[in-house]
């Protein structure tokens, strides 16, 4: 007999709440950030240049520039790309907003390509589709920590010329191919938002192999300040002397959330294998119920999922994603959705884009919900995710 949901009058998985995503922190992250409260820099210190050096390791990039936020890397990746008005720079409408608005922020125009309508990433021939003698950049989403094509992205690049920015918000710890995210595009960006696989509170990162984007990346963090007298106009005239060669914002991060971060690096293999594991686990378990779908793996792509996305085919399920996401709630787990198509949102309405844009993630959009999926669950909430999710389903389904 199929087990009643709390929606249709049964008895709720569990008593208490359990949210989507839940950071991890331990006794060494409390204690990295408690001895940088005990020494002598507050910002801009020690923790600045090891927590690169370590993001360097981990991603195989040869550069790395921490900075505020994953929104102030990707600002400041467009500002090394150059790009100006009158340059487009083509994205996916499934992603946090501050993808496309990087564009906005210089001026630039944001031009959306559709999603793979399986991997939920941009879709290569869509971005083909959107090339016109303007683009200047791609900014290509990870989404929810698995891949994004990188083989057919590079020959784009290759045949075009774009720069290519991989926003890799999501992607910390995956890899395409053997190599790291992060050590593929030109430049990726990271974000140690707190729901994210490794934490800042919130923090940011551009990782690149170019020394000519690093060096423009470490002037566009702080003002457009520099203190290298190779890159100054004027003679300095005493060693206190710097100069601001361009404008830019103050998009420093503190050496507390450095510590952080760097902390929370040394766990991610942990992370890592413990997220792997849960995967598996829900992607077993979903697989053949009634009208769920699951994220389709890019091919090449070793995951460290962020996001765990379950996409309702209404063929096959009597309820729409509105009421999946109420009836799992009545179970005492809050789901989320990821992401509003871009476009849709009343800024860019105005600016001219339309609904019907991207027919792919105008349906996932409307399709689809993330349920929780993070290191610091338990093996009950594990349990418990997936027992609700099966019961909804088993119920529902036809
Ligand atoms: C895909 C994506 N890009 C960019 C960002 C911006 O990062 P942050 O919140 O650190 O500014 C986020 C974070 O939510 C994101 O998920």
């Amino acid at each position: 007999m199929i087990e009643k949901p709390a929606a249709a009058g049964g008895t709720p998985v569990r008593d208490r709440k359990l949210y989507y995503s839940h950071q991890y922190i331990d006794e060494a992250d409390i204690q990295a950030v408690v001895d940088v409260l005990h020494s002598d820099y507050l910002t801009t210190g020690p923790h600045i240049t090891s927590c690169e050096k370590k993001l360097c390791e981990v991603t195989g990039a040869k550069y790395a520039v921490l900075c505020a936020n994953g929104t102030a890397a990707l600002h400041i990746a467009a500002m090394a790309a150059g790009l100006h008005e009158g340059d487009e720079l083509i994205t996916t409408p499934i992603t946090f907003a501050a993808s496309a608005n990087c564009a906005r922020y210089v001026g630039a125009t944001p031009v959306f390509a559709d999603i793979d309508p399986d991997t939920y990433n941009i879709d290569p021939a869509s971005i083909k589709a959107h090339i016109t003698d303007k683009t200047k950049a791609v900014v290509a989403v990870d989404f929810g920590g698995q891949s994004v094509d990188e083989d057919a992205i590079l020959a784009l690049k290759e045949k075009y010329g774009f720069v290519y920015i991989e926003d890799g918000a999501h992607v910390i710890g995956t890899s395409y191919k053997g190599r790291p995210n992060g050590s593929i595009a030109d430049m990726t960006t990271l974000s140690f938002h707190a729901v994210k696989t490794i934490t800042g509170g919130e923090g940011g990162a551009v990782v690149t192999n170019s020394e000519e984007y690093y060096e423009k990346l470490l002037l566009y963090r702080t003002h457009g300040i520099t203190r290298d007298p190779a890159l100054m106009e004027h003679t300095p005239d005493g060693p206190w002397y710097y100069e601001q060669v361009a404008l830019a914002p103050n998009y420093r991060i503190t050496d507390l959330q450095a510590a952080l971060i760097e902390s929370q690096l040394n766990k991610l293999p942990q992370f890592a294998a413990r997220k792997k594991a849960i995967v598996a686990k829900m992607d077993a378990a979903f697989q053949a119920l009634p009208g769920l779908k699951i994220q389709k793996e890019t091919e090449g792509s070793d995951t460290v999922r962020h996001l765990y996305i379950l996409q309702l085919d209404p063929e096959h399920i009597s309820i729409d994603r509105a009421q999946f996401f109420d009836a799992m709630a009545k179970e005492n787990i809050i789901c989320n959705v990821h992401y509003i198509p871009v476009y849709w949102f009343p800024y860019y309405e105005k600016l001219g884009y339309k609904r019907g844009l991207c027919p792919n993630a105008e349906y996932y959009y409307e399709h689809s919900l993330t349920i929780p999926m993070y290191y610091a669950m338990t093996d009950q909430d594990v349990d418990d995710v997936i027992t609700a999710v099966t019961k909804i389903a088993s119920y529902y389904g036809r």
